[in-house]
């Protein structure tokens, strides 16, 4: 595993494990005692990787699971608007490292999709350090976790994923997509500014995310929302239009169409 040539001019450095349970875990524990990053922590494989909603992350090798560390990136607030600028620089990569463009696809808020199917996520996690300065105590590290099924996809999910070796002989290796992915970051992060360039970053996510305009359903804890899939809002969030008026969307599940109802009514 290498890192690209601009995120090596940049300074950027790599911890790379054969095995670990979690990059993000390792990351944590990093940060904990004193570092700051920019540091990539890749692993060949994870024994505890996990996904967003506290879902487990199947981390065979082959696949790529890396977590960035960066400090310093602007208020905490603009924190989650890390998981879109991820997604715009492993879009970037994934068609940088295996051409396909139109095969690739971001899905709201944070999955990587292949021919619709899931390929791969990101996880965002913050860390709360002491500054040691009085006038502002406490500074906010970022993780931004990505894993992509570079080799394989796991089976018997209630969605279809799927792995990159599926588009053929040009799917690139997890070393090859780290390259560009370590790259790619480092030109999305110079894109989004702190905060200040987010408008570039949302119309890039918006150019390449999947249903946009679409009905979708979004699952979320106690209900199920439907409706036409209008934008994401300056702070990420999804916004549809439902039957009953606006509806803004901070988590949940995405998928295409309305609840299919049967013909005795169940959905
Ligand atoms: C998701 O789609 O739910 C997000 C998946 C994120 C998986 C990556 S693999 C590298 C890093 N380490 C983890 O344990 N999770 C992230």
């Amino acid at each position: 595993m290498e890192l690209g040539s601009l995120a090596r001019a940049r300074g950027v450095r790599l911890l790379a494990l054969e095995s670990v349970d979690s990059t993000n875990d390792e990351a944590r524990r990093l940060i904990e005692t004193g570092e700051r990053g920019p540091l990539w922590v890749v692993a060949a494989r994870q024994t505890g990787g996990h996904g967003r909603l506290g879902r487990q992350w199947i981390s065979p090798p082959g696949n790529l699971h890396a977590s960035f560390i960066l400090r310093d990136f602007g208020e905490a607030a603009v924190a989650p608007q890390l998981g879109f600028v991820a997604g715009v620089a492993a879009l970037r990569a994934l068609r940088a490292a295996a051409g396909d463009a139109g095969r690739f696809a971001l899905k709201w808020p944070n999955d990587l999709l292949l021919d619709g199917a899931k390929l791969g996520g990101i996880l965002l996690e913050n860390v709360s350090v002491a500054t040691g300065d009085a006038r502002l105590p406490r500074a906010s590290i970022a993780i931004i976790g990505i894993g992509v099924n570079c080799v394989e996809a796991p089976r018997g999910l209630p969605f279809e994923a799927r792995a990159l070796t599926s588009i053929g002989r040009n799917a690139p290796d997890a070393a090859r997509l780290f390259a560009h992915l370590s790259d790619a970051l480092v030109e999305a992060l110079d894109l989004w500014r702190g905060g200040e360039g987010f408008v570039d970053i949302r119309r890039a996510w918006l150019d390449d995310v999947a249903y946009l305009g679409a009905d979708i359903r979004v699952e979320l804890p106690r209900e199920t929302v439907e409706g036409r899939f209008e934008t994401i809002d300056a702070t990420g969030r999804l916004i549809l239009a439902t039957r009953e008026g606006e509806r803004v969307v901070a988590a949940g599940d995405v998928s295409l169409g309305p609840r299919r109802i049967a013909a005795g009514g169940a959905a």
